[in-house]
């Protein structure tokens, strides 16, 4: 939060102060286009209006430029690009990058993973269920979420788990209302059930269940808010307190 009104504070100051003062003088120019405005962008929070200043900034600069400032800008152009990638690695380097589940998420983080997931999702994900969403599917979609995902996912009604709390991202609450899946297709939670979703906790399945039984969940929890009352009634059952893994309720059960 802090980070983000700092980054925002020095984006205006380069906006309304720097940068009209790096056009007055133009052999800064190229740096003041190139190399502090790409890192100001880096270091801040993504931002349509900032990627459009950035953008005619930059063209305004070139079409007013004499030719003979062009040595000048390529040279400018040459120190942005070092800069940037060095920055990088020093944010990196020098322990700057949130590496504990509690730190806030980098700059881009959120926009990045979301590109790229939904991007290769919405290419792959299957259009069609190939089992109907009946009672019988459900029921068994039922058990098996209670089995496989409740204890990041949580159980319906129920506090998150200390598992969930504790992950970043966070697992959504997948049977609370404000966090269903019930707007997604069904096709699309099949799709990161059989393949997890890298870098986040969320495992791959298509090992540990056959395509049937991810379809069963998967259409579950696409229909989590119109579900029968016995399917409900499986769903709001407390979890064991506090149960690492599945697995280990048979075993778990006389301690
Ligand atoms: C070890 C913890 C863990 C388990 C077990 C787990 N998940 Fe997840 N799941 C996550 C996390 C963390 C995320 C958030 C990923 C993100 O932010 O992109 C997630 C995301 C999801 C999403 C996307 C939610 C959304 O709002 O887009 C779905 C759907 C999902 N999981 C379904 C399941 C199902 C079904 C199972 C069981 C078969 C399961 N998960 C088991 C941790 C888990």
């Amino acid at each position: 939060m802090s980070s983000h009104c700092l980054s925002n504070a020095a984006f205006r100051f380069l906006a309304r102060v720097a940068y009209p003062l790096s056009i007055s003088k133009q052999w800064s120019s190229l740096f003041g286009s190139c190399s502090l405005q790409f890192l100001v962008a880096i270091l801040s929070e993504p931002d349509v209006y900032r990627f459009n200043f950035i953008l005619d900034r930059a063209a305004f600069t070139i079409s007013r430029m004499r030719p003979s400032r062009f040595p000048v800008f390529l040279l400018g152009l040459i120190i942005g690009l070092i800069i940037v990638p060095l920055s990088v690695y020093c944010y990196f380097r020098f322990g700057f990058a949130p590496v504990t589940t509690g730190a806030a998420a980098m700059p881009f983080e959120k926009t990045f993973a979301k590109m790229g997931l939904h991007a290769r999702m919405d290419k792959e994900y299957p259009r069609t269920a190939p089992i109907p969403g009946n009672d019988e599917n459900y029921t068994a979609g039922a058990h098996l979420y209670r089995e496989h995902c409740a204890f990041c996912h949580g159980a319906a009604g129920q506090p998150a788990t200390s598992v969930a709390k504790g992950m970043y991202p966070e697992p959504p609450q997948l049977l609370d209302p404000n966090h269903m899946v019930t707007d997604d297709p069904a096709g699309e939670t099949y799709w990161k059930v059989s393949n997890g979703i890298r870098l986040t906790g969320m495992p791959s399945f298509h090992e540990s269940l056959s395509p049937t039984q991810m379809w069963q969940v998967s259409l579950t929890l696409a229909n989590a808010d119109k579900l029968p009352p016995t399917v409900n009634a499986i769903l709001h059952q407390p979890l064991p307190k506090d149960q690492p893994a599945a697995g280990s309720a048979v075993g778990s059960s006389g301690r």
